[in-house]
């Protein structure tokens, strides 16, 4: 399964790289997305203009990339993007509404979707409810490769709900000791809860590469020796006026300054994401709404 998405992900970077994504869907088994959870301990530490740029940076390496804005207490996708949204998730719910409905367009034809306030409360739908939901929203995986989630910061359930329904967790953090705190608390939740372990870390706002790398390998090893887990770093984004700049803009970095330091950052993370040695495709998208709505229990 492993290889099977690398392959298919170089073929896609290989033949598609010049061209903006294709507008029609393209037939893939449904539920092969690779789903990836972007949170953090700390809230502010970056995570939505991270999911957006990364987004960005995807697809612009070939990939169909779909952005879900699951932070239900400060649903910012749009702001970062500049864009409003026209309808979310939860509008599903009525049979007339299409997937296609609810789907918006950012800049470079970005598609998200607005999570909207509401679903937490997914578990408790009616069965009917789950099922429309459920059925409607299983076809994202048609025309994605990589569905990227922007969760809440913290341990509350719902953001937790996500993390763990996810194949994939970027914890993102940065190299302050209040960041790095609620970031161990993540990690510690996860190490308990999560079947499949699946996390890395993602620090942002690096000034100093050197001694961020050291409170790095501190996190990892306490994870290691009082958790059992092990956890990679993904990669670094350094410190750049040019992202304050960009959300006072908004106009994502990628697009603003695309030459900018956090953008050379956000490329490379980007290429660990398809290339690293750690993807994989356990649950994918289906498995993701199944945990999400309830269905496995
Ligand atoms: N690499 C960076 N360099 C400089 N400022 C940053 C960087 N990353 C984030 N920020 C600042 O932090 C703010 C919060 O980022 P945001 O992505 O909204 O965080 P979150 O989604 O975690 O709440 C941004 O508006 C920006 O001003
Ligand atoms: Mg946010």
């Amino acid at each position: 399964m492993t290889t099977d998405q690398a392959e298919r992900l170089r073929q896609i970077v290989g033949t598609k790289a010049e061209e903006e994504p294709k507008e029609e869907l393209r037939a893939l088994p449904v539920g092969s997305a690779r789903v990836i959870a972007i949170t953090s301990g700390k809230g502010g530490v970056g995570k939505t203009n991270l999911t957006v740029n990364l987004a960005l940076a995807l697809q612009e390496a070939g990939a169909r990339v779909l952005v879900i804005d699951a932070d239900l207490g400060m649903a910012n996708v749009d702001v970062v993007l500049g864009t409003k949204s026209k309808g979310h998730l939860l509008n599903l719910l009525e049979e007339s509404v299409t997937l296609g409905d609810v789907l918006q367009k950012g800049p470079k034809g970005l598609r998200y979707i607005s999570g909207g306030s509401g679903i937490e409360k997914a578990a408790d739908f009616t069965r009917e409810e789950r099922e429309l939901l459920l059925g409607k929203l299983a076809a994202c995986a048609d025309f994605a490769d990589v569905i990227l989630i922007d969760t809440g910061a913290g341990l509350g359930k719902n953001v937790m709900d996500f993390i763990l329904a996810a194949d994939e967790v970027l914890l993102l953090t940065t190299p302050e000791p209040t960041a790095l705190t609620d970031a161990y608390a993540v990690m510690k939740a996860y190490s308990m809860y999560a079947k499949e372990k699946n996390i890395r870390l993602v620090v942002n706002r690096v000034y100093d590469e050197a001694e961020s790398k050291e409170v790095v390998k501190k996190l990892q090893q306490t994870s290691e020796r009082f958790l059992g887990m092990t956890i990679d770093c993904l990669g670094y984004i350094f410190e750049d006026s040019a992202v304050m700049r960009s959300v006072r803009a908004q106009t994502p970095f990628l697009v603003a300054y695309p030459s900018c330091i956090a953008s050379r950052c956000i490329h490379g993370l980007a290429n660990a994401v398809l290339y690293g040695s750690r993807m994989t495709v356990t649950g994918g998208w289906r498995g993701f709404l199944r945990q999400i709505f309830k269905f496995t229990r």
